[in-house]
């Protein structure tokens, strides 16, 4: 018998998960299925669907929207990212315990680092958002290095406040802001731009003024599928900036959460050449 994994959420139908990690299979020669469950929109089905899935084998699962909170609550154990998130992306029964993680985080800096070959160690990051998108991306940025970096948001108070509960978290060393995207023509410019808010998804872009991209620069679009954003034009719009969408993210967060299961990590390369799709 195969070993049992899926992906939960609602809706479900567009996820992209199944065949990722049916290619991770299929490349490490790992014996498993992985599917798609659809927890529903009633109260407790969540709940319910993850309890029913560990009863008939299942090994671990993906959590997307909008479970992610209620993973981690669901959870025995929890990574520090996963704490730090306020939320779970990838769980894992073992030794009769629940384990919940967050490889949101992970997933981008691999992306920005390996894939698109954007260092981090040193560098200016922006995070535009306040919401769980910026939440999970903190602390993976700040272990990768990044010298400055800046949390803005629309409502300046939730950015404020989310840097204020995880300041103590972050090394001291780490230049931090945070506040209103209203700051941005008063601070100097940032070598990476990532879009963590949900606005791409309204076709609406968070208030950057071009100043704030340095040159040579990339900017991150953490929606994927959306072709180029009103985010990603805005930054077309400054000298120099390279741009990219989040398909590069998901696909490193499945890879982390493969390896964590299986023992094994996939390469993504292959993978992700099926997944991209030209942003125009
Ligand atoms: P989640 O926790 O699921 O990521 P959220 O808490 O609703 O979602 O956060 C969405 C983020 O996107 C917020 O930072 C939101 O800004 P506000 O706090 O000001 O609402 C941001 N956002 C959504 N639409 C936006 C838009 N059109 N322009 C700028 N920011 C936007």
């Amino acid at each position: 018998m195969p070993d049992r994994y899926a992906v939960i959420g609602h809706p479900i139908a567009h996820s992209k998960s199944p065949q990722i990690h049916t290619w991770f299979a299929q490349a490490t020669g790992q014996d498993m299925v992985y599917e798609a469950i659809d927890g529903g929109a009633e109260p407790g089905g969540f709940e319910q669907a993850l309890h029913a899935f560990a009863r008939h084998g299942g090994r671990g699962m993906n959590v997307t929207l909008p479970f992610k909170l209620q993973a981690l609550a669901a959870a025995d154990v929890a990574s520090d990212d996963a704490r730090a998130a306020g939320a779970a992306n990838a769980l894992r029964w073992q030794g009769g315990r629940l384990q919940a993680q967050n490889f949101d985080g992970v997933g981008l800096v691999r992306d920005i680092e390996v894939n698109l070959g954007q260092p981090l160690r040193g560098k200016a990051v922006l995070v535009l958002g306040a919401g769980g998108a910026t939440r999970g991306a903190l602390l993976p940025l700040a272990r990768a290095g990044v010298a400055r970096l800046a949390v803005l948001n629309r409502t300046a108070s939730k950015a404020i406040a989310l840097l204020d509960e995880l300041a103590a978290h972050l090394p001291p060393a780490l230049a931090l802001h945070s506040g209103g995207t209203d700051l941005l023509p008063g601070l100097p410019a940032f070598d990476v731009v990532i879009n963590a808010t949900s606005a791409s998804l309204s076709a609406d872009a968070p208030a950057v003024p071009p100043q704030a991209f340095a040159p040579g620069g990339l900017a991150y679009d953490m929606v994927y599928g959306k072709g180029l954003t009103s985010f990603l034009r805005l930054a077309q719009s400054a000298p120099d900036v390279r741009v990219a969408d989040g398909v590069g993210m998901l696909v490193e967060q499945a890879a982390e959460a493969f390896a964590w299961w299986r023992g094994v990590r996939p390469q993504t390369e292959g993978v992700l050449k099926r997944l991209t799709v030209p942003l125009v």
